[in-house]
């Protein structure tokens, strides 16, 4: 780690109060002036480092703030020198994860965005992606059958649930297939897309999209019924990192389906009466009369949703939209 890296890092670490250049130069065992070259150096870079005199430095609160260094600081040694592009603005985090993937970007590489103008939903929708929120893609081309792409799906929206209760110390639930909910509300929505190879005919990568809302600030009245926010004083960067290292580590054996428990133990549908829409492609769930209400009896081991009809029939639904009363 070079000496700015360090600094950068024991600020992160230490953003309620100030540090002195002194316990800076002790604690990094490095000289007072390599300290001062590297606040220097991050504050022409953007960081918000304020310095006061007999005081020291302390990194503003910025947590919206990502770069590809505060990045890399908080991911494991196994993942830090995978490919990260971050952007202030994007169409689509995964519309360029696509492009990349075409330029044959690597497995593991991450897009981010702090606000996109055409973000893409399930199901043909939009997905409202005002500034501050976190939008992330990350590339996956693993050796396992990319058929089961709702696998896949399910383990983002673990990845993302654990992410967020222990970077934010959120209770976060999962609707099933793909939505993670705190208090009641969505958070944030997952897509999961996928490229193909035309010569086989296989789908050779896939670009898992996440978008979290970290504030409502600029929703319009009509999202708020269903849209929440994760607010508070966490590190955006440390989020974006923990998500992104635990989906690539469930990545690594999403056949032994491991995360599954995790993912019914917070399944906010079992048990519960649903209602189920098929052919929900560009559909307003709110429109009344195209839901079949069932019960919600459990998830299996590759993620489908086994639900109970009125009539006594059961079926396992893999894809499609569900809706239900919280
Ligand atoms: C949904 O709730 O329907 C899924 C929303 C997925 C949104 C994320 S934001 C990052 C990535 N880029 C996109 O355009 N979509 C996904």
């Amino acid at each position: 780690m070079t000496v700015k890296e360090s600094v950068l890092q024991a600020l992160e670490k230490n953003k309620e109060e100030f540090l002195s250049g002194e316990e800076l130069s002790e604690r990094l065992k490095v000289s007072r002036t390599a300290v001062w070259k590297a606040i220097k150096a991050l504050r022409e870079e953007g960081y918000p480092i304020e310095a006061v005199t007999n005081k020291g430095y302390l990194l503003m609160e910025d947590r919206w703030r990502i770069t590809e260094e505060s990045l890399r600081i908080h991911l494991p040694a196994r993942y830090k020198n995978n490919h990260i592009h971050i952007y202030d603005t994007l169409d689509s985090t995964n519309l360029q994860g696509k492009r990349l993937a075409l330029e044959k970007a690597d497995h593991g590489t991450v897009i981010i965005a702090r606000q996109q103008t055409a973000g893409r939903g399930r199901l043909g929708r939009s997905f409202f992606s005002p500034r501050e929120g976190l939008y992330m893609s990350l590339i996956v081309k693993p050796d396992f059958d990319l058929s089961r792409s709702v696998l896949v799906t399910s383990a983002a929206a673990v990845a993302v649930a654990e992410s967020l209760e222990k970077v934010c110390g959120a209770d976060a639930k999962i609707k099933w297939v793909n939505d993670v909910f705190v208090d009641g509300k969505k958070v944030c929505g997952i897509l999961t897309e996928g490229i193909n190879d035309f010569e086989t005919g296989q789908i050779e990568t896939l670009v898992i999209g996440m978008g979290i809302n970290t504030t409502l600030k600029d929703f319009p009245e009509e999202l708020l019924e269903v849209a929440g926010a994760v607010e508070g004083a966490y590190s955006k960067s440390e989020l974006a990192a923990e998500i992104m290292s635990r989906l690539l580590d469930l990545t690594e054996r999403i056949e032994e389906r491991t995360f599954m428990d995790a993912y019914r133990e917070r399944s906010l549908l079992l048990g519960k009466t649903i209602k189920v829409y098929k052919g929900a492609y560009k559909v307003d769930l709110e429109k009344e009369g195209i839901g079949v209400p069932a019960r919600a009896l459990d998830i299996d081991d590759d993620g489908g949703l086994c639900v109970l009809y009125a009539d006594g029939t059961r079926e396992v639904l893999t894809t499609g939209e569900v809706s239900v009363k919280l």
